[in-house]
């Protein structure tokens, strides 16, 4: 808890402040002349506070003031302060008006020593300010004239953020049940004031918006409510909705449940990975000219053929991508087949078949199995000899959608990679304009165990190779 202190601009000032929750005062050290004006600032309040709101003055210009007499009550967002003087004298200035946001180290009044006034030494340390009992003012203590609730008719204890609020929503904060300390009101207090109050349920003051034409309308009231924001600001939020139905719990079971297993298993073996961007001109061009050809034989032809074709051929260069791990992580098995799993997306859930032997197929082969696990995975009918046996998977995730992925490896292959959509994106050429191109991202993830970087970057840069020129293949293709 902090309490605003005032203090002489240029000398100390006796001066108390007391501050009424904790109730808590402040003295000054040293005794000022008498006859001279003075002028005291508010000092620094701590806690990174560095303002405090003029609640109230309970002086004016010209008039005397005592020892021990309320000066003013002022508001931080920590506290409510009362300032009380501890000299006799005439006000001669007041530097702020009720509603301002007196700074720290500036002055809030001007005070004429009187004549006669000898000034007292002031308690020496922060000693608990009898503020109630020692002050011939008339004023209320700051218990009693600051302990404020509903229907109370003194001042009401609260923050400055809070009571901008109010301003803000037309609200007066006599009206509202202060459940803080002391009876403070908090802004939850006047949020719920705001929800339970008719008005705030037809349109809150500051929503009301102008009716001439035009005009937006107001929001309904069962669509947003109002909150504060952290800097004390409101701000319109969705009403939370009635909720239809229960939570529900469902097995894991069929594809889910093998997703479950191999993916645990997945996350016990150490991954890198690696990525690369690839044009795909040549491809997109190759695809679309033999497309309608493929296509009179009865296959959809993709893009998949091609880039399945690629990786197998850059395989053969770099075998142990195609390799799998034994349990005890003793031995690689370099496997002779390319059996080349597709992530496929399923009515079932994800499945991951394999076409076996891509080494040994063409594109249009490798087209036609492809067209087959596609319908069976429809159907739901692939069966053991389809999802078993693979040595190297692929997911073409772009056909869905996203430009990179961070693939999961299917044990116990070594190898994953994954597909970013295709786009058409400004590239520089060897001349250096800028090209419209289509451009994949391939994202690779693989077994740090056994794989190590340079390896997978030298395939993948073999790979994108046959497939940025793709007449390519041609010359090692059996
Ligand atoms: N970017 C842009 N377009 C793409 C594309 C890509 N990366 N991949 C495919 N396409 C195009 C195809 O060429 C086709 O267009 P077309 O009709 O003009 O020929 C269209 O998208 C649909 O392709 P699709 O029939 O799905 O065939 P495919 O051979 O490209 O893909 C699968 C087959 C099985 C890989 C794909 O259907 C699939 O299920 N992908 C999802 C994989 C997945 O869920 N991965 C997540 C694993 S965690």
């Amino acid at each position: 808890m902090t309490g605003c202190r005032g203090v002489l601009a240029k000398e100390t000032i006796p001066l108390s402040a007391t501050i009424s929750t904790a109730r808590r005062g402040f003295h000054a050290t040293r005794v000022a002349s008498s006859g001279q004006t003075i002028q005291f600032n508010l000092a620094d309040v701590g806690e990174g506070i560095t303002e405090c709101e003029v609640l109230k003055w309970h002086v004016k210009e010209g008039d005397r003031i005592e020892e021990f007499q309320p000066i003013a009550e002022l508001q931080s967002d920590k506290a409510n302060v009362e300032v009380t003087s501890r000299y006799t004298g005439k006000i001669t200035k007041i530097h702020y008006a009720v509603g301002d946001l007196a700074k720290v180290h500036t002055p809030l009044v001007d005070i004429l020593l009187d004549a006669s006034e000898s000034a007292a030494p002031a308690a020496a340390a922060a000693a608990p300010s009898p503020s109630s009992s020692s002050s011939s003012s008339s004023q209320s203590s700051p218990s009693s004239s600051s302990s404020s609730s509903s229907g109370h008719s003194g001042p009401v204890l609260t923050t400055p953020a809070v009571r901008r609020i109010a301003k803000e929503n037309s609200i007066d904060l006599s009206k509202v049940a202060g459940t803080g300390r002391d009876g403070r009101v908090l802004k939850e207090d006047v949020l719920a004031y705001l929800e339970g109050s008719p008005l705030a349920h037809q349109a809150p003051p500051q929503f009301a918006l102008p009716t001439a034409a035009g005009a937006v309308p107001p929001l309904p009231p069962s669509v947003t409510t109002t909150t504060t924001t952290e800097a004390g600001g409101l701000a319109h939020v969705v009403a939370r909705k009635a909720v239809v139905g229960a939570d529900r719990e469902v097995e894991i079971r069929g594809l889910q449940r093998a997703m479950v297993k191999t993916m645990t298993a997945a996350n016990q073996i150490p991954h890198f990975g690696y990525s690369d961007e690839i044009v795909v001109d040549q491809m997109v061009a190759l695809r679309d000219e033999l497309k309608p050809i493929a296509e009179a034989r009865g296959v959809k032809l993709s893009y998949m053929p091609f880039i399945l074709k690629a990786i197998s051929l850059a395989l053969k260069s770099y075998p142990v991508l195609n390799s799998s791990v034994n349990a005890d992580v003793s031995k690689i098995i370099y496997k002779a087949s390319h059996n080349l799993g597709v992530a496929m997306d399923t009515p079932q859930g994800l499945i991951v078949p394999n076409i076996k032997d891509v080494q040994v197929l063409t594109i249009f082969e490798i087209a036609q199995e492809l067209n087959r696990l596609q319908r069976l995975g429809k159907e739901g009918r692939l069966g053991k000899e389809d999802l078993t046996g693979g040595t190297f998977t692929l997911s073409n995730i772009g056909v869905i959608g996203g430009t990179y992925a961070k693939p999961v490896l299917m044990p116990p292959e070594v190898t994953i990679g994954a597909l970013g959509k295709i786009q058409k994106l400004p590239r520089f050429d060897e001349r250096g304009n800028v090209v419209p191109t289509h451009i994949m991202i391939a994202s690779w993830s693989a077994d740090h165990r056994v794989i190590d970087g340079a390896t997978m970057a030298n395939f993948s840069n073999l790979w994108k190779n046959y497939l940025e020129n793709p007449k390519a293949m041609l010359m090692d293709m059996q």
